[in-house]
């Protein structure tokens, strides 16, 4: 079956989709009608779509995806550069959340829109572990708190530089800094082997990160709760990954107790221009 078919009626001509090809499988040469799949089409077809989304007529059609299948970017959504600037300069990580628990509906949009990342070769390697009982969020940092303290012992040099000792001590005082009382813990994963994963899952935890107070919701990154999933087979096996995966990241969320007045300079770019 063909990969794509464009109509020969709609199709402008314009080379949009050849251009847009990230890979190089749409093909036209010199007299050709309409764009044509390459001879290795199938090897090198990302699947990311961008032949169907850029093509201005809706003349191109994968074997998969339809424009009508696409959702329509909305101009007039766009946002102002003060709105983009204050958006991404009010995200904070929260450390302080509400007793309260997030609705089921709010985490999955969080996912929906975590896949909206980038990923390297658009392979999209995620799988998502949500931890949605707060009493077994709990659990799940005590299990990390018991990985500080092996790491502690065995590792002390490198405990220190972590900061787990004062962690730790923390714990053992009633503090908890390893979930920081987050309802919820998102845990994402994937092939052990896959390259790409940190990259591939910070990005999408970063998508979450940027949606999460559209949604009225925090989110900080658990960086222990993650290092301990990998590094800690009581809890890789608590958590209920499969063997064969490894986390990528992960990221606490939950109603934020506060909300933040300003946001404070960042370090001015270190760069060079050549
Ligand atoms: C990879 C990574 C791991 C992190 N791990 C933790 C963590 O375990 N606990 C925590 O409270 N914050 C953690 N953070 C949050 C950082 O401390 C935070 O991003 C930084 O202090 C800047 O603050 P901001 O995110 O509010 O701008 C982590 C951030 C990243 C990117």
């Amino acid at each position: 079956m063909e990969p794509f078919r464009v109509d020969a009626q709609r199709c402008n001509r314009d080379e949009l989709c050849v251009k847009a090809c990230p890979t190089g499988v749409i093909q036209m040469r010199s007299g050709d009608e309409t764009p044509l799949p390459s001879a290795d089409f199938a090897d090198w077809c990302l699947a990311c779509g961008h032949c169907v989304a850029v093509c201005p007529t809706e003349a191109f059609r994968l074997q998969w995806l339809g424009p009508e299948q696409c959702l329509p970017i909305e101009k007039n959504l766009r946002l102002s550069p003060r709105q983009a600037e204050q958006f991404l300069r009010s995200r904070r990580s929260i450390r302080n959340f509400r007793d309260q628990p997030v609705e089921r509906g709010k985490l999955e949009k969080l996912l929906q829109m975590a896949c909206y990342a980038p990923s390297a070769k658009n392979s999209q390697p995620w799988h998502w572990t949500v931890i949605e009982n707060p009493a077994e969020v709990r659990r799940l940092a005590a299990m990390v708190v018991d990985w500080m303290r092996t790491v502690i012992d065995q590792y002390p040099q490198q405990a220190r530089e972590r900061g787990l000792p004062r962690v730790v001590a923390a714990w053992d005082a009633g503090q908890e800094r390893i979930c920081r009382g987050a309802p919820h813990v998102i845990v994402v994963h994937g092939d052990k082997d896959y390259g790409f994963g940190a990259e591939d899952g910070a990005l999408a935890i970063s998508h979450i990160e940027l949606f999460a107070p559209v949604l009225g919701l925090g989110s900080c990154w658990g960086g222990y709760f993650y290092s301990a999933a990998n590094w800690h087979p009581p809890l890789f096996e608590a958590l209920g990954l499969p063997a064969d995966h490894r986390a990528f990241g992960a990221v606490m969320v939950g109603y934020p107790k506060f909300q933040y007045q300003r946001s404070p300079q960042r370090n001015t770019p270190r760069v060079v221009w050549r």
